[in-house]
């Protein structure tokens, strides 16, 4: 990891095969371009009628004698690309056991989303990421920081339940890391929170433990990223809470949201 925690290759790169998948993909929902730019700078583009020399050239689409098309909203780009984790195999174990794959919730415009480590029994049944006991303390949380689920984004490195709640295997984190970072880079968000080893770990690519990684930032493209322990970890040590909210404060702060 260097010190900023960018990830090196993961949200830069991809593969032939995974740029075959994703046209393919857009192409079944319809969507016969790709976006220019991430949808964060779609959002920030200048509406019509204000000028910008480099976004009337971008869009006039003078240089190559075609009309533009817009760039697929954010919330088209998670349909694709659910469609695709619904259909998913890669993880052979967890394709043959999984009930629902769990894609995540929320406003595909949140500008902050919470990152987890893998579904549960509850989710596997439901489809919905934290609605279990740990997610009901999660709802807790976000309600402490005067938010609401319905305003962030709630996802998880995994997409599909791990037997008996192991933890993700390494290629498991490796085959569904490509869903993860384009469902972020989908939403663009200005915050990640991680939660929890896996989630931190993953996400940032390093092996610092959870202990070292909370309280601090990092960014991961253009989100600031900062780590906390995971809603299960504080129902198994409830005195870690404290920690958690120095967390949130930080966050918060950050946010601009008042407490
Ligand atoms: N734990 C997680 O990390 N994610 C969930 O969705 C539920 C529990």
């Amino acid at each position: 990891m260097g010190g900023s925690g960018e990830p090196r290759k993961a949200s830069g790169r991809v593969s032939a095969r995974a740029l075959k998948q994703r046209l393919e993909s857009l192409a079944d929902a319809g969507i016969a371009d790709l976006p220019r730019a991430s949808s964060r700078a779609a959002r920030n583009a200048p509406a019509a009628g204000q000028s910008s020399m480099k976004a009337a050239g971008q869009s006039s689409g003078k240089a190559s004698g075609k009309a533009a098309s817009p760039a697929p909203a954010p919330e088209q780009l998670l349909d694709v690309i659910r469609g695709e984790v619904a259909a998913c195999v890669r993880c052979e174990q967890l394709a043959c056991t999984r009930t629902n794959t769990v894609f995540g919730t929320g406003p595909a415009t949140a500008r902050l989303c919470f990152f987890g480590e893998a579904p549960g029994a509850d989710e596997d049944a439901s489809g919905i990421p934290f609605v279990g006991r740990a997610g009901q303390l999660l709802t807790k949380i976000i309600e402490a920081c005067t938010l609401s689920r319905d305003e962030v984004y709630i996802l998880n490195v995994l997409k599909c339940r791990p037997p008996e709640n192991r933890p993700p295997l390494p290629q498991e984190v490796a085959n569904c890391r490509e869903y993860f970072e384009r469902q972020l880079a989908a939403i663009a968000p200005e915050f990640i929170c991680c939660l929890g080893t896996t989630a931190a770990q993953a996400l940032l690519q390093t092996d610092e433990p959870i202990g070292k990684l909370r309280g601090r930032w990092f960014t991961h493209g253009s989100a600031e990223v900062i780590c906390t322990y995971h809603p299960s970890y504080l129902l198994r040590n409830p005195n870690a809470k404290r920690h958690v909210w120095d967390d949130m404060k930080i966050l918060l702060a950050r946010m601009g949201v008042d407490l």
